[in-house]
């Protein structure tokens, strides 16, 4: 052989043996799995997959295989740079590419409803936000569930369980942008933005000259409400999803297992157990007509596929409601009706300005001249812009009790400390694609306490055909009016000092939109989906007749099943999820663990 070519060759081998040890218990074949039978399967090595596959695995007790669908998160640059994380959207190579059903109030669109398929699922994809919640909202999980250990005293030694701050990629103080007694211990990294931009004291500043939007040190210490700097699953400039903060570092284990690349398909029933049906055996498959294989558990079978693929894989197995079941020739065993049922989600839109400003972001997203420099600049010394996430500032704001609206809807939130409706600020235009010309402040607006209510069903009995997803965005009027209230707030934020000098004019169809009637009618024009589905398995009381699961996350009338994802809040919280989903998890692992002590 040539030397040239022998050279080759001896590197491609080293490449591939590099590959396998890193990647020692990752597997894309299921013939390669070294057991047909572990003591926990997993189903998705999303957020909350990961945390139990950490946990489960910890004390080296128990064996734990985790099938995930999707591909591996390492090396995917709109994966690892924070502030590209948009780009993934809303089709591309590590997503499942979903829509929803026409939104009869949002004339007839189709919304993009994107979920992360890769390790680290949604964790792997999101746009990094990292808020908890009030405490409001977990003590709403407590007197929904009948079960005081989802109360927010009891669920705070799991949250700080999670994560811990982690220095800023551009290592500023951060005392007074956080409330630093805060943070915990646990594996995640969280950071306040690591590149400052030119909106930031704008956003502050406004927080202590307008009393309308007070100013908060840190959304996540209790009460929610306020503006202010938005904390980060960002660690060293780059991503920290459940993938890199609970996956990787568990890998090396012996009895931890993952198998990637491999849908599921159903669960099958394997007979009476205490006179409930058992669902411990787990069929999956590459794809539509590639072989079905099956593994089984020994103690349980978790699911962990999201608030999509949770109640997807439920309905595939006959659990469900037994009519809708029927009309998809599906034979229903176990008739739990809440199945798909309680889907929440927070709608969100674009309010633009042009501003006098050259130094937003836009000129750098539309020139691959300054796009690829301050990508470079990531790449080389992870700092600069790409180390942040898309915004640097948020704040979670309420309805004020004397407005007209309540006096035809009761109030959805949690509580006085529980926001109705947000704001993110982007120092340009978000979301892509950017106009060609032009500099933007962006404010998207979101109704983060909404009383619409929808639901997943089945479109087929094909495990590989999407379910029919339907959010009902806007279908109570609550939510129009909340947003409309919403878009208000913003301009009443944005066209008053400091900004003057610094706002131009209002853009785009929502902006020129003048009367109550015509802010409406744009806003069902763009409102789009923040990417926050919950609930469509939902936990309730023990002996509750509705619901799906009990409070420790076991799904009624069947053995050997749990549910631990977004698809078992009891209710929406008022904020991004994430945090919430990797509190639930690291309690659902105490749970598990001492359900088999
Ligand atoms: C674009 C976007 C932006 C967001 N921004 C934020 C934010 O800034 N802050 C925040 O707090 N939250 C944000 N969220 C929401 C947050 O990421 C989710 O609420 C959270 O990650 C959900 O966790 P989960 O464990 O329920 O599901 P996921 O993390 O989605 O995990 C489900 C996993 O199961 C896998 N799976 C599904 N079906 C199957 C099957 N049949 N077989 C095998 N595997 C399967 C999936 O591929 C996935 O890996 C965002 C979400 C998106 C999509
Ligand atoms: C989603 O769309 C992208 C871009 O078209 C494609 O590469 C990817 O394969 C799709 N994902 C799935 C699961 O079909
Ligand atoms: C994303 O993929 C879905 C499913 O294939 C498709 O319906 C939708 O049009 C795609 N969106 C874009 C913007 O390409
Ligand atoms: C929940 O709160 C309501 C209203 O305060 C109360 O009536 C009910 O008993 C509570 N339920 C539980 C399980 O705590
Ligand atoms: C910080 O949070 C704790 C609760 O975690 C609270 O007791 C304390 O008052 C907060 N400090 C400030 C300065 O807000
Ligand atoms: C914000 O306020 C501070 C203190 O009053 C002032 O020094 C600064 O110039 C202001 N910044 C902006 C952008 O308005
Ligand atoms: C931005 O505007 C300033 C003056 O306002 C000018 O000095 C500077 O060169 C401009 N920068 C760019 C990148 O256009
Ligand atoms: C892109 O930015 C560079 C400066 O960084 C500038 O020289 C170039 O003209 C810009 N290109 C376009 C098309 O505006
Ligand atoms: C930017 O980088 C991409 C990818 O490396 C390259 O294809 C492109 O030519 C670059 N563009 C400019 C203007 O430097
Ligand atoms: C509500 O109360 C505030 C403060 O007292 C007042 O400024 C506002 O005008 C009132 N709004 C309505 C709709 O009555
Ligand atoms: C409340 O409902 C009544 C009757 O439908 C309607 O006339 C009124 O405009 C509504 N008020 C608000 C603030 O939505
Ligand atoms: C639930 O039902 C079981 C069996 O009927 C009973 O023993 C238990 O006390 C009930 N628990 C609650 C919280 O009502």
């Amino acid at each position: 052989m040539p030397a040239h070519i022998r050279k080759t060759v001896v590197a491609s081998l080293c490449l591939a043996l590099c590959a396998d040890l890193a990647q020692a218990a990752v597997y894309t074949d299921a013939k390669h799995l070294p057991s047909a039978s572990y003591d926990f399967v997993i189903v998705g090595a999303g957020t909350a997959g990961n945390v139990l596959a950490s946990r489960l695995t910890e004390e080296g007790k128990y064996s734990v295989l985790v099938i995930e669908a999707g591909v591996t998160n390492e090396g995917v640059r709109n994966v690892e740079v924070p502030f590209l994380a948009p780009q993934n959207l809303p089709n591309s190579s590590v997503t499942w590419n979903y829509t929803t059903v026409p939104q009869t109030f949002l004339n007839d669109r189709y919304i993009g409803y994107t979920r992360g398929r890769l390790l680290g699922g949604s964790s792997s994809i999101n746009f990094l936000g990292w808020t908890r919640g009030s405490n409001e909202e977990y003590d709403r999980w407590a007197n929904l569930t009948g079960d005081e250990g989802w109360a927010w005293n009891n669920l705070a030694p799991y949250y700080f369980k999670t994560s811990h701050l982690a220095p800023s990629a551009d290592h500023h103080d951060p005392e007074g942008q956080a409330n630093l007694t805060n943070f915990g211990n646990g594996p995640l990294a969280v950071s306040l933005p690591g590149f400052p931009t030119e909106l930031d004291p704008l956003v502050i500043n406004t927080t202590h000259t307008n009393p309308e939007f007070p100013f908060a040190l840190d959304v996540n210490a209790g009460d929610s409400i306020g503006i202010g700097y938005i904390q980060s699953t960002i660690g060293n400039g780059a991503r920290c999803s459940s993938a890199i903060g609970y996956l990787s570092p568990a890998l090396g284990r012996q009895n931890l297992d993952v198998l990637i690349h491999n849908t599921v398909t159903r669960l099958i029933s394997t007979g009476p157990d205490q006179g409930k049906p058992t669902f411990k055996t787990v069929e999956f498959s590459t794809g539509p007509t590639a072989t079905r294989h099956t593994v089984s558990a020994k103690r349980e079978v978790i699911l962990s596929a999201g608030s999509v693929g949770t109640p997807q894989i439920l309905m595939l197995s006959g659990i469900g409601s037994k009519t809708s079941l029927s009309k998809v020739g599906i034979k229903s065993t176990v008739d739990l009706p809440d199945v798909g049922q309680n889907l929440h989600d927070h709608p969100i839109l674009s309010n633009y300005w042009t501003v006098t400003s050259n130094e937003t972001y836009d000129d750098i997203i539309r020139n691959a001249t300054n796009f690829n420099r301050t990508l470079a600049q990531w790449q080389q010394t992870r700092t600069g812009l790409f180390t942040n996430s898309p915004l640097n500032t948020l704040g979670f704001l309420r309805i004020p009790g004397n407005d007209s609206i309540w006096k035809n809807f009761t109030d959805p939130s949690a509580g006085p400390e529980s926001g109705h409706f947000e704001f993110l600020f982007g120092n340009g235009y978000n979301p892509a694609p950017v106009p060609a010309t032009g500099n933007y402040l962006t404010i998207g607006t979101a109704i983060v306490s909404p009383h619409s209510v929808g639901q997943i069903t089945l479109a087929s009995n094909d495990p590989f055909a999407f379910p029919l997803i339907d959010p009902a965005f806007f279908s109570s009027p609550f939510d129009q009016l909340a947003m409309l209230y919403a878009i208000k707030a913003a301009r009443r934020f944005a066209e008053t000092a400091p900004w003057d000098g610094f706002v131009i004019e209002r853009f785009g169809p929502v902006g020129t939109a003048e009367t109550d009637e015509e802010i409406m009618a744009a806003a069902r024009g763009a409102a789009r989906s923040i990417y926050h589905p919950t609930s469509t398995a939902r936990m309730s009381p023990l002996n509750a007749t509705w619901g799906v699961t009990d409070p420790q996350l076991r799904v009624k009338h069947v053995s050997g099943l749990r549910i631990v994802d977004a698809s078992t809040f009891p209710s929406i919280p008022a904020v991004h999820p994430q945090a919430a989903v990797y509190t639930l998890a690291e309690r659902a692992a105490d749970l598990i663990k001492a359900a088999w002590a």
